[in-house]
């Protein structure tokens, strides 16, 4: 039996409800595949602040290190927000990103027909959208040094950040849009600010450069105000986005919003060698944390995704995903995908239509 050592990582607000969906779902194709998970919980965010008083303790990091893959629910919350930098919920997932080197973010986004209705645009607009975000994550702003808040001669204060990519770390994440591209429809669109930014330009420079490698994959670049205008004016224009760490973290969330709930949304952060980090695109929701209204299916799809990408088992990740199609085929809803004359379902009850949809695929 193929075993696999998982570590969970619920987090913060919807966190908890939601992974023990995913666990569920899991445990349910573990069956179905003669899988063995062997999960380990572990601490992050705002739950490890009350714990232990620090948003990333180093022995999450290294459960983390020491498994297949790491499954991450969500992390934050208003209680945390005026703490210290150094002491947020964010800086734990931003530690995590980078201690385990994820430096390439997956973020898929598919309009699912079920769900047309759902979406702020209207349906001609984004029915048939199928993109992939790919997000560079260990880098950029996010990263860059010179950073803090500092005094000037004047006694003003100063908030500096840096946005610096090197040739290598644009590189990296080229090869893996490149070849994310290739899989898809083989279109590879870059967004940047080379009209503005000497980072841009050497960031369009060096994928012009690879672009001779991929010759199969149709490279263009757009100014990221442009690609934030196309993404709602004619998202199908799109197959594979590339982009840095700020501007993939808008965009993303753009292309999230395309499909009506970003509840709905997976991701994968992938660095060179194993564990990935999967997680849903969505936040904590504090405001409707343990009230049983989360939607899970993103918590979920992020499972299928680290079936997929982390785990080698694609026909499990089918599995999943049919099931997630199945429950809203047949009209069962969250509160953020409900529309009128659907079933309406709490977390939990969302949870037992997939375990259910699970159980007459077997
Ligand atoms: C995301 C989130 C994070 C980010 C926050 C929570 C640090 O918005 O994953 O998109 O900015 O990367
Ligand atoms: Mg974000």
């Amino acid at each position: 039996m193929q075993q696999y050592r998982i570590t969970l990582l619920p987090g913060d607000g919807i966190g908890p409800e939601i992974m023990a969906v995913a666990v569920d779902v899991l445990k349910a194709v573990a069956s179905q595949f003669n899988l063995e998970f062997v999960f380990q919980s572990a601490l992050i965010g705002g739950a490890a602040i009350d714990a232990v008083g620090e948003p990333l303790p180093q022995e999450t990091l290294a459960t983390c290190q020491n498994s297949e893959a790491v499954l991450l629910a969500a992390i934050g919350g208003p209680k945390w927000d005026t703490l210290p930098r150094h002491l947020r919920p964010e800086t734990g997932l931003l530690g995590l990103r980078a201690g385990l080197q994820l430096f390439a973010n997956l973020r898929p986004a598919k309009i699912l027909p079920q769900l047309i209705d759902a979406s702020s645009l209207k349906p001609e607009v984004v029915s048939g959208v199928d993109l992939m975000v790919v997000r560079e994550l260990t880098g950029g702003i996010y990263f860059g040094q010179p950073r803090g808040i500092f005094a000037t001669e004047t006694g003003e204060k100063r908030g500096v950040n840096t946005m610096a990519y090197s040739e290598s770390e644009i590189e990296r994440i080229g090869r893996v849009a490149f070849e994310t591209a290739r899989k898809r429809g083989g279109k590879l669109c870059s967004v940047d600010k080379a009209n503005v930014l000497e980072v841009s330009q050497l960031w369009r420079d060096r994928l012009n450069q690879l672009s001779s490698e991929y010759a199969d994959v149709e490279l263009t670049h757009l100014y990221v105000d442009n690609a934030a205008m196309q993404l709602v004016r004619a998202p199908r224009q799109f197959d594979t986005i590339v982009t840095g760490n700020l501007f993939g973290d808008i965009l993303s969330d753009i292309a999230a919003m395309l499909t009506g709930s970003i509840g709905m949304l997976p991701s994968a952060s992938l660095g060179s060698a194993a564990p990935g980090l999967f997680e849903p695109v969505h936040g904590s929701a504090p405001d409707i944390a343990g009230q049983d209204k989360a939607n899970p299916l993103a918590m979920v799809l992020s499972a299928a995704m680290m079936l997929r990408y982390a785990l080698n088992q694609p026909v499990a990740a089918d599995r999943i995903e049919q099931a997630v199609l199945q429950v809203l085929d047949q009209g069962d809803r969250t509160p953020d995908i409900m529309s009128p004359g659907m079933n309406p379902l709490g977390c939990q009850g969302m949870g037992e239509a997939l375990l259910q949809a699970l159980s007459r695929a077997a």
